[in-house]
């Protein structure tokens, strides 16, 4: 199977296999109500400043695809829609249009389409500072993206077995890299222990990419045709348990919340937990097919209006003052949080 015919797949099972609402820890958050806010729904500004340029919303389309010429016109959407919204953008992994310079419009597009906008490049974190370089030159990239797969390649019978220099590898990339280098994972989260390994080399930008949305343990093995369908077994970390076990450390990094976002509640309180953006891959990827780009268009401008209104009912008239608000942490992600050593209470009461 090429790595091409692999992206085309990923996009087709990742659909197949989206199931919501889904379990990825935030329906044990809950915001405090504000019942005088003393503000108007028009004072509220969900604008940031994100790698230097203005975002309208926290909001990423996070990475999906490219590498084959049949998905072109789906990153041609969806840097429409992030264009046309003011949101940031990734493009799926790029390692295809470094070996095939045939299928390198499949990711240009992006730029293409969005001049102005946030759009990050995407490489496996085992991918050399040369060829980093080269995948940020071909989309005018504003970040890079290295993505951590460990459970995601050992499911796949063609994946990667050999992970032993990962950490020399990225601090080789965030060296040479001329735009910043955001560490994220797929799916399955990040511990504060992993995120201490990679804030000591220098790395300032984090996607927790946590469990309980994309599966890709399920989707490689449908893939494979695989029928022995367990489930994904009992590893991972919840996106909302990834998110706060990072922020817990209060190290000055720069956050993503990323995995089973479905654009309600969920947003606003990851960002009164500190997270500057929350991404989405899946649900973008649904509306997308099941509309279209305008679907997805009018489903971004909803979120924002979503958040603008969270964002009111909290009495926060920005980004900044919505981090801080507090944050009750219940059910499972308490219980993990507290076996974590994680003081907890403290986002309640801030
Ligand atoms: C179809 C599909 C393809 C993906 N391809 C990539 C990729 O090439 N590189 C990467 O870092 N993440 C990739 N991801 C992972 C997403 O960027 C994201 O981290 C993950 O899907 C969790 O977010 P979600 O639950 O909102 O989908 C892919 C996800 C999907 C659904």
């Amino acid at each position: 199977m090429s790595r091409q015919n692999r992206k085309k797949e990923h996009l087709e099972f990742a659909l197949k296999t989206a199931q919501f609402p889904v379990e990825n820890g935030f329906s044990d958050l809950y915001l405090v109500y504000e019942a005088i806010p003393e503000l108007n729904l028009e004072q509220v500004d969900t604008a940031l400043n994100f790698l230097n340029k203005k975002l309208t919303a926290p909001l990423l389309i996070n990475a999906m695809t490219g590498g084959h010429p049949d998905v072109k016109h789906i990153n041609r959407s969806l840097a429409r829609s992030a264009a046309r919204t003011g949101i940031a953008m990734a493009v799926g992994s790029q390692t295809a249009g470094l070996e095939d310079p045939e299928v390198r419009d499949t990711y240009k597009v992006a730029r293409d389409e969005n001049p102005d906008g946030v759009l990050l490049a995407n490489l496996s974190a085992l991918a050399s500072p040369d060829m980093a370089k080269e995948a940020i030159t071909m989309i005018e990239a504003d970040g890079i993206q290295l993505h951590l797969n460990v459970a995601q390649e050992l499911t796949m019978p063609e994946g990667d077995r050999k992970f032993s220099d990962t950490l020399a590898n990225i601090e080789k990339v965030v060296q040479q890299s001329p735009v910043p280098v955001i560490i994220k994972e797929v799916g399955f989260g990040l511990s504060r222990e992993t995120i201490k390994k990679i804030y000591n080399l220098g790395v300032k930008y984090i996607d927790v990419g946590g469990k309980g949305g994309t599966d890709f343990i399920k989707i490689e093995k449908m893939r494979s045709g695989r029928v022995d369908d367990e489930g994904t077994p009992n590893i991972g970390i919840t996106t909302a348990a990834s998110l706060i076990e990072t922020l817990s450390l209060n190290l000055p990094l720069s956050v993503t919340a990323t995995g089973g976002f479905t654009g309600q509640i969920d947003v606003a309180c990851a960002l009164a937990l500190g997270a500057e953006l929350v991404g989405m891959a899946a649900h973008f990827l649904q509306v997308l097919s099941k509309k279209s780009e305008q679907g997805l268009i009018e489903r971004i401008d909803n979120i924002t209006d979503n958040l603008r209104r969270t964002m009111l009912m909290t009495g926060a008239k920005n980004l900044k003052e919505l981090t801080g608000k507090p944050v009750i942490i219940t059910g499972f992600t308490a219980e993990w949080l507290m076996r974590r050593g994680v003081n907890i209470t403290h986002y309640a009461r801030r």
